[in-house]
């Protein structure tokens, strides 16, 4: 396998994102102990303490086009979910599209990017943030009401090397369904694990605010949320309020 561990990096992103411009081929994996500016979606900062977390960035080569990119991040989703069930015997709840919770709060974030010409994606680096081993009293005042941890969930510390060699097998497992069999497997998986599908929810995009029911994901793995006057709107990326 084609794993780089890292001590200390500003993001597994940025160095993911490297390899593949280089050539790096798909299965690389780059893995870091701290991450000083660790990055969330939206231009978000992800806090990634050292030592306590899974902060780590995985490259695939989908021969898909650009649109279709959304299916990895449920992909992933899905194979942390398996992972952590594996690990830790508790089953997580997934928010579209990528946010991974217990007991309602954050416990892993995915941030997918592309590098694509028009028509063709050349890689996509899939960054994967689990919050492990972290106490509560380690989060800052702001995260402590949203996120939590494996080890504040399940009151004991994690391997977090066993979760890796689980998390790793499930992607691939999951990955090879998927370019075998489509979407659709993973789609009824995803939708099993799904918090907000049926539910009214609010969801901020950049050119507004829609409020309406979450009807369920497309074949694309968009989220379609119906609102008050019948219109189904296709939403690619959004914050979601429950
Ligand atoms: C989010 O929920 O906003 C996504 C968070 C993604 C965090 C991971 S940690 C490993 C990889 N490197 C980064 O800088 N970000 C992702």
């Amino acid at each position: 396998r084609n794993i780089h561990h890292e001590e200390s990096v500003d993001s597994t992103q940025k160095i993911a994102h490297r390899l593949a411009y280089e050539g790096s081929p798909e299965g690389t994996v780059v893995i870091a102990e701290e991450q000083l500016s660790g990055r969330g979606r939206m231009d978000r900062r992800w806090h990634s303490p050292k030592s306590t977390g899974v902060w780590m960035s995985v490259i695939l080569r989908p021969n898909i086009p650009p649109p279709k990119a959304p299916q990895l991040t449920l992909i992933t989703a899905v194979a942390v979910v398996q992972a952590i069930e594996e690990l830790t015997g508790l089953t997580p709840q997934i928010k579209w599209p990528n946010d991974i919770l217990m007991n309602g709060k954050k416990v892993t974030g995915i941030l997918t990017e592309l590098q694509a010409d028009a028509d063709r994606i050349i890689s996509i680096i899939i960054g994967i943030g689990i919050n492990v081993n972290q106490q509560l009293n380690d989060y800052p005042d702001e995260l402590k009401h949203i996120a939590t941890s494996l080890s504040i969930e399940k009151g004991e510390k994690l391997s977090r090397a066993d979760l890796i060699k689980i998390l790793l097998g499930k992607l691939e497992n999951l990955y090879k369904l998927y370019l075998d069999k489509g979407f659709y497997p993973i789609k009824l998986l995803w939708e099993s694990y799904a918090v907000s599908i049926g539910k009214s929810l609010t969801a901020r995009t950049i050119t507004g605010t829609i409020y309406g029911k979450a009807l369920g994901i497309t074949d694309d793995g968009v989220l379609m949320i119906e609102d008050s006057n019948g219109k189904v709107h296709h939403v690619y990326s959004a914050d979601i309020e429950l």
